[in-house]
């Protein structure tokens, strides 16, 4: 193969690999130069989360002095492999760049995965000012018992999340009926101690009431934490008769 060619294909394999974020969120309010110091240390942050979140699955640090000091976080959720981690975080640091070239405050999330900065300091401290909601527009045949279902299931994985051993990580499964089972699964980012990953859970799992109501599948992911139930399973360890199902095409996303 002409070498070219070769480099030329490698290019688009390597570019086509990178899979698409859930959502982003650049801070207009924020606005840098690209040819700034903080723009600088934005990059020199996120060649130090990169490797350093692979290792963990968790990174919080800064980068830089006084006012063009950058703050970091990059986080995958516990149940994903190292290699899945490393992959995400590789995906979520290239792609925060071309979205959010110009902000000093970005944030990107992904399922595996969610990376953010800024110069002001979030660490240990909860947000849910931004959230982007994905719900599978099929709705349950029963909605009564479901809520009560689902409601149990998430009262057990939360009080799973804020045991510190846990580091932030809660879930679980439920047969609902002889054929169908729930499954849910919470993450606080692991800068927050237990009673703020309460506090955020408490707020993402209030959506399933208003936006998510009696829908099938439910994903709320804020800066501080993600929640999600689903009628097939979706986090890790499957067993082995069990293949990752996602069904992209009745998922409906909400617009921040
Ligand atoms: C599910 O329920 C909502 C609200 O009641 C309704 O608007 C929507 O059309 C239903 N979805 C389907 C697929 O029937
Ligand atoms: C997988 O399927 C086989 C055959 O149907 C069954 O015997 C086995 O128990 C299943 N394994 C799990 C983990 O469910």
């Amino acid at each position: 193969m002409n070498l070219l060619y070769y480099l030329l294909l490698l290019h688009l394999l390597y570019t086509s690999t990178a899979e698409d974020p859930l959502g982003d969120y650049c801070n207009q309010d924020t606005t840098i130069s690209g040819s700034s110091q903080i723009s600088a240390n934005i990059d020199r942050l996120l060649a130090e989360l990169v490797p350093k979140a692979a290792q963990n699955g968790f990174i919080a640090t800064s980068y830089g002095k006084d006012q063009n000091r950058v703050y970091g976080l990059a986080q995958c959720r516990g149940d994903v492999s190292s290699k899945d981690c490393s992959s995400c975080i590789q995906d979520a640091a290239k792609q925060i760049r071309q979205r959010c070239p110009n902000q000093a405050d970005a944030r990107i999330w992904y399922d595996y995965c969610f990376l953010r900065y800024n110069t002001e300091n979030f660490i240990g401290e909860v947000d849910t000012s931004v959230g982007i909601f994905y719900y599978n527009v099929d709705n349950v045949t029963d909605p009564e018992s479901f809520k009560k279902e689902l409601g149990n299931l998430m009262d057990k994985i939360k009080s799973q999340a804020v045991v510190s051993t846990n580091e932030g990580l809660g879930k679980g499964e439920t047969k609902i009926s002889p054929f169908v089972t729930l499954y849910a699964l919470v993450q606080c980012t692991r800068d927050l101690p237990p009673l703020s990953c309460a506090q955020c859970l408490a707020v993402a799992v209030g959506n399933f009431q208003t936006i998510c109501d009696s829908r099938k599948g439910c994903r709320v992911l804020y800066s501080s934490c993600y929640v999600r139930y689903e009628l097939y399973p979706f986090f890790f360890p499957l067993d082995s008769n069990t293949t990752m199902a996602n069904i992209h095409t009745s998922i409906v996303k909400v617009q921040p």
